[in-house]
């Protein structure tokens, strides 16, 4: 469908109060009250403060709010000070986020008395992975929002504005405050004129809503869209040309947030092909910028075939570096050592550079856990990672702790959410993704939040009507309370159903949906094949990175060190991660290695098939397309549950050459069918 047409259709279905696509997100139309608003300042970011109280005022009638921009100690950047009738904040970005909570609490029922809020990181961030031609690489709620194909790719339409606007309400109503518009698989075009110039027009609608814009950058750009000889940075041509690109980009956008980078990473160009290190890149990056406040979020993200333990690399290549980066770059590193995977330990980058600021990477779009067709709430997984305890700084020193500043004094705290935005209706795809972009938001502007906490607030603004969030109302009982156990759960359910006790990357193929343990196509490298991780053989199952092993358990401070290098005190979530097993490994429930996975994969079947009975039994309480729309979901996320099942327990059996415990259910699959299915489409028509 054509942007405009689409646009014209969005409005059309968002004028209408009885249908709900979605669009609306979290900030669903209330008749609102009466209110009278008082400010004696006036800038864009207030008036949109004013209009958001004067449009969704559910307190008292005619109440007066007083809204004060005034320096206070308990105030820490943007934050804010809330009570049932003020909002006092530093900044008049902090007096909108304050609304945009006073409104929250008024509309989920929770008590709004005397309170302070200050942001855990000062700078949140969504990265898009869009690419200038619409496509969004792991994107699966339709192309881009900011970019599109073809002749009118940079133009810029009222409809384009119109969108942007609503994504930038949205963002800071969760208090996101800058998105990286491009892949990080950037192409050296992101620099040209052309798109600067449409960068500069997204900057303008974002900007009153407190949203700076950040580009990704192609390290080869001097050479490949300057003509430059070389990309090298110590080459004086090539720190000139990034510098007079750097005024470029602020001429057009002043407040520019910075460049995003993945260099020397899966193909992409970097300092270490001119014999150069990170710290030379980001640090020449990181000088053009330094003069415009600019900063260089420089990624971490980088293994190479010839080294025998992937999960190893970023931190033996980035922390003999500590110290030697600029106080303008960010080091930024995903949650786990591999790659996204639904279950990883914690990065040990996380507390470990201490000289250096290092910021978390998470995966809001779920390019390993089932996109946009299966439920899983990732908040819970965020939450147990910023929660790992590091002990780098002795107990406690969480990996939270560790990137919020509260440990190092780090000069700029971030965070990073991988977006899972796009053209859809409804922004996401799923609709139960947009809690994953809703979580995300609140866990960067407050990492203590639990998941039970957010879940709360995301099912009551996205499904209740006012009158039903009383903690006794029907509403409450029988829809938040199992939709909210349903979303607590379904992380689990993925992590058991698609590789449990610290399996990973068990993917057919490069589109990370489906299983495929057994996948190996000729000539592709070792590292990019499940054989490498779960390594299974007739002797057993897991990777060994022990002492013994690859010894990537140094790379942790004690005790944890120690703790996942025996097996008596691995947590059992990550036993195959660290440890390979035999089959008839005895568990601590008794049951032997083999029987275990099997009961693992069978419970994360069956979690799934209980998604699908709440959700029937919640229709009453829901509107009709969306109540249709997730139960279709959640049909062929029981579907896929069950090839995960099928999948791999047929094709581990093939080395554990044990049976299947007598009360598991037996495959629906076999094995040869399943290895020449595309699991993204299992039954073509023909
Ligand atoms: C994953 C993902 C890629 C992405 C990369 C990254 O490998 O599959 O599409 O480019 O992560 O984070 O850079």
């Amino acid at each position: 469908m054509k942007l405009s047409a689409l646009i014209f259709f969005l409005s059309v279905l968002a004028a209408s109060p009885e249908i709900e696509n979605g669009h609306q997100l979290w900030l669903r139309n209330h008749t609102a009250k009466p209110i009278r608003v008082v400010c004696s300042k006036q800038s864009a970011t207030l008036s949109i403060a004013r209009q958001e109280l004067e449009q969704g005022w559910q307190g008292s009638v005619g109440a007066e709010v007083v809204l004060t921009v005034k320096y206070d100690q308990s105030i820490k950047g943007d934050g804010y000070k809330l009570d049932t009738l003020s909002v006092q904040a530093s900044s008049d970005l902090g007096i909108l986020y304050g609304v945009y909570d006073l409104l929250r609490r008024q509309r989920t029922g929770q008590p709004v008395k005397a309170v302070v809020s200050n942001p855990s990181y000062e700078l949140r961030l969504l990265n898009h992975w869009d690419n200038l031609d619409g496509t969004i690489e792991r994107g699966y709620a339709g192309n881009s929002v900011f970019w599109r194909h073809g002749k009118d790719s940079m133009t810029v339409t009222e409809q384009d504005k119109l969108l942007w606007q609503e994504y930038a309400r949205a963002n800071a109503s969760i208090g996101i405050n800058g998105a990286a518009l491009n892949n990080v698989n950037s192409s050296p075009q992101a620099l040209a004129r052309n798109t600067l110039m449409k960068a500069k027009a997204i900057a303008d609608v974002l900007r009153p809503y407190g949203i700076k814009t950040y580009l990704s950058v192609n390290f080869s750009s001097p050479a490949i869209l300057g003509g430059l000889r070389t990309s090298d940075p110590l080459d004086a041509d090539v720190q000139g040309w990034w510098k007079a690109k750097v005024e470029e980009v602020y001429s057009l956008v002043p407040d520019f947030g910075g460049f995003l980078v993945k260099a020397n990473s899966e193909g992409q160009p970097g300092p270490q092909d001119f014999g150069r290190t990170h710290a030379d890149g980001a640090n020449m990056l990181a000088d053009a910028l330094k003069p415009h406040g600019g900063i260089v979020m420089w990624r971490a993200f980088v293994y190479s075939p010839e080294e025998n333990d992937r999960a190893r690399q970023a931190y033996e290549e980035f922390m003999p570096l500590d110290g030697q980066f600029r106080d303008n770059v960010i080091i930024q590193v995903k949650n786990g050592p591999i790659d996204f995977q639904p279950h990883e330990p914690f990065h040990p980058l996380f507390g470990a550079m201490k000289e250096t600021s290092v910021m978390p990477e998470l995966q809001i779009t779920q390019e390993y856990l089932g996109q946009s067709v299966q439920l899983v709430f990732l908040s819970t997984m965020w939450e147990e990672f910023l929660n790992s305890d590091t002990y780098r700084q002795g107990e406690g020193t969480t990996v939270a702790r560790c990137t919020d500043g509260s440990v190092y004094p780090q000069k700029n705290t971030a965070i990073a959410g991988v977006a899972n935005i796009g053209l859809d209706a409804n922004w996401c795809g799923h609709d139960f993704a947009q809690a994953n972009w809703y979580a995300f938001g609140r866990l960067a502007w407050n990492n203590k939040l639990t998941s039970e906490d957010i879940a709360e607030e995301w099912i009551s603004l996205t499904f209740s009507n006012q009158s039903e969030i009383s903690n006794n109302s029907e509403w409450h009982k029988h829809f938040l309370i199992p939709v909210k156990h349903m979303m607590l759960q379904s992380r689990e359910a993925a992590v058991n159903y698609m590789m449990p006790l610290g399996l990973h990357h068990l993917f057919a193929g490069d589109h990370h949906y489906g299983p495929g343990p057994w996948y190996a196509p000729k000539n592709i490298r070792p590292d990019w094949t499940p054989a490498y991780y779960h390594q299974a053989d007739t002797n057993g199952i897991g990777f060994d990175r022990t002492r013994a092993g690859s010894n990537a358990v140094s790379q942790y401070h004690e005790p944890l060190s120690s703790q996942f290098n025996d097996l008596e005190t691995c947590p059992e979530q990550h036993l195959l991660w660290f440890h390979h097993l035999p089959w008839d490994y005895k568990m601590k429930d008794g049951r032997i290695l083999w029987d275990e996975l099997c009961y693992r994969y069978e419970g994360g079947l069956r979690q799934v098939r209980e998604f699908q009975k709440v959700w029937d039994q919640i229709q009453p309480y829901v509107d009709g397309q969306r109540f249709a729309e997730v139960q279709r979901r959640l049909r062929h996320h029981v579907r896929d549950a069950q090839i995960w099942k099928d999948g791999c327990l047929l094709y581990f059996q093939q080395f554990s050459r044990r049976p299947i415990p007598h009360n598991i259910e037996r495959a629906a699959y076999d094995l040869d069918q399943l290895k020449n299915m595309d699991p993204r489409n299992p039954f073509p028509k023909d």
